[in-house]
């Protein structure tokens, strides 16, 4: 039974139809102080339940209802119970860069096997390389690329020209390499300096592109910036079409106005966070991990 989370309704309910499942969605509310309600609506006895719910924004409430959500199933006599989180919030902090500060990706990670998780499936997990998991789940968990279908679905709905797929830093090597073997095209990646919150230096690397319909992908656009700067040194490389494509489209504030201002072709995203650019659904690569 395929449980929907508020956060990934439509994405459960996909999921469910692939899976040929039962597609269950509980009620939510929220109480006048912001605390949290939920209720399970079908009855899970017995059942192997897979809670699908990004814990995108506002992420503090999308993970208590995770782990409410968790924790009534395997209290409701669920068999199995499966937290799927395409997009794992609180993931970026992995590390305790200074003295005293939280590592929220085990903080998160330890609640959501407390909740009763038997195990885990996230989507690009940054800054994790490709179907690596992070070390720390005492469960099994699984981390999902979507990198390419992303770059399938561009080289399906359009007639590129001689096309090359680059990752806009060195840490998107391995999205750039997956996505442009699913096409079968040349790939390679940039260097990318950090300036500031929205301001980074990108340096190209030796790959011809004039004439070349570009596809830049990246797991996350945040707040553009990366790729604006990427869309600019390539365009100035004498560049054909630019397209950009993510798995998670957190685009904050007018990140997307921003982007759309470049002249790229298309802007293309999953569905781990539901919203305008989620024009490739993750449904299939999650529905063939559940059913392996
Ligand atoms: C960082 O290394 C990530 O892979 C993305 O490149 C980054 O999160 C994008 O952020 P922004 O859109 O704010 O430049």
């Amino acid at each position: 039974m395929i449980v929907g989370g508020s956060a990934s309704e439509n994405l459960a309910e996909k999921i469910s139809e692939r899976m040929d499942c039962d597609l269950s969605i509980p009620e939510f509310e929220k109480f006048p102080d912001g605390e949290v309600y939920v209720r399970l609506t079908d009855d899970v006895e017995g059942e192997d339940v897979v809670v699908v719910q990004s814990t995108c924004y506002p992420p503090n409430q999308n993970y208590m209802e995770l782990f409410l959500l968790l924790d009534v199933a395997r209290d409701s006599g669920a068999e199995q119970v499966s937290a799927v989180v395409p997009y794992f919030g609180y993931g970026r902090q992995d590390k305790r860069f200074e003295s005293g500060e939280a590592v929220s990706l085990e903080t998160v990670a330890n609640l959501i096997e407390c909740s009763g998780a038997d195990e885990v499936y996230m989507m690009d997990i940054h800054p994790q390389p490709i179907e690596r998991s992070p070390e720390v789940f005492d469960i099994p968990a699984h981390n999902l690329t979507a990198a390419d279908i992303l770059a399938e679905y561009i080289d399906q709905n359009y007639s590129l020209s001689n096309p090359v797929v680059f990752g806009p830093d060195s840490g998107a090597e391995e999205w750039a390499k997956r996505a442009g073997e699913a096409i079968g095209a040349d790939w390679d990646y940039m260097t990318k300096k950090r300036l500031g919150p929205e301001e980074v230096e990108i340096t190209p690397r030796e790959i011809n592109v004039e004439e070349r319909d570009v596809i830049i992908v990246d797991d996350i656009i945040s707040t553009g910036g990366t790729m604006r700067e990427a869309i600019d040194i390539l365009k100035s490389h004498g560049s054909n079409d630019v397209f950009i494509a993510c798995t998670h489209p957190v685009l904050v504030d007018d990140a997307l106005d921003k982007l759309r201002d470049t002249g790229v072709k298309d802007i293309v995203a999953t569905d781990t966070i539901e919203g305008e650019v989620s024009k490739v659904s993750i449904a299939s690569v999650v529905s063939e991990a559940l059913s392996q």
